[in-house]
């Protein structure tokens, strides 16, 4: 076992983990940030993915260990501080860009990545951030309304 020290979602974290255990796994089970998702752990779906020292990854290609001394901001961390919900979040409400949830999360977490990034919010550039996230209920369509929405009413 190998003790680490992460500051998750702003707060600072210890833990023994095992060399083997997975990042998502880490935040999941011993942590109960139940955000990451695990749809695949082969890196394909995108319901896992957190950012990482500021770069968006997906937890489940990465070891906790690795994490050590790091950063890792969950979707738990993008709500405002009174605990409503941010611009994105609420878009993705008033646009019914979510069914089972299950890939939320994951495309919350790319959307704000995409969004931060400058460039310019077009429905083409909004599908190609969204690449790497697979929506199982197959909702893209409101997905890619709501982050459109959301880039629109930026201040
Ligand atoms: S569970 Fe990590 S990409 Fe699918
Ligand atoms: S809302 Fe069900 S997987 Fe996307």
């Amino acid at each position: 076992m190998t003790e680490i020290n992460v500051i998750v979602d702003g707060k600072q974290e210890t833990g023994a983990v095992q060399d083997r255990t997975l990042l998502v796994h880490w935040l999941r089970d011993s942590l109960d940030k139940r955000g990451p998702k695990i749809g695949c752990d082969t890196g394909n779906c995108g319901a896992c993915t957190v950012r990482w020292d500021g770069q968006l990854v997906k937890s489940c290609m990465v070891l906790a260990v690795q994490a050590d001394g790091g950063t890792v901001e969950t979707a738990a961390s993008l709500s405002e501080e009174d605990g409503s919900l941010n611009r994105l979040q609420q878009c993705f409400k008033d646009h019914h860009a979510l069914q089972c949830g299950y890939c939320t999360s994951g495309m919350l977490m790319t959307a704000t990545d995409f969004l931060c990034s400058g460039e310019p919010v077009t429905e083409e550039a909004t599908r190609r951030a969204l690449k790497g996230n697979v929506c199982r209920c197959t909702g893209y369509h409101n997905i890619v309304r709501a982050i459109r929405a959301a880039a629109e009413e930026t201040p």
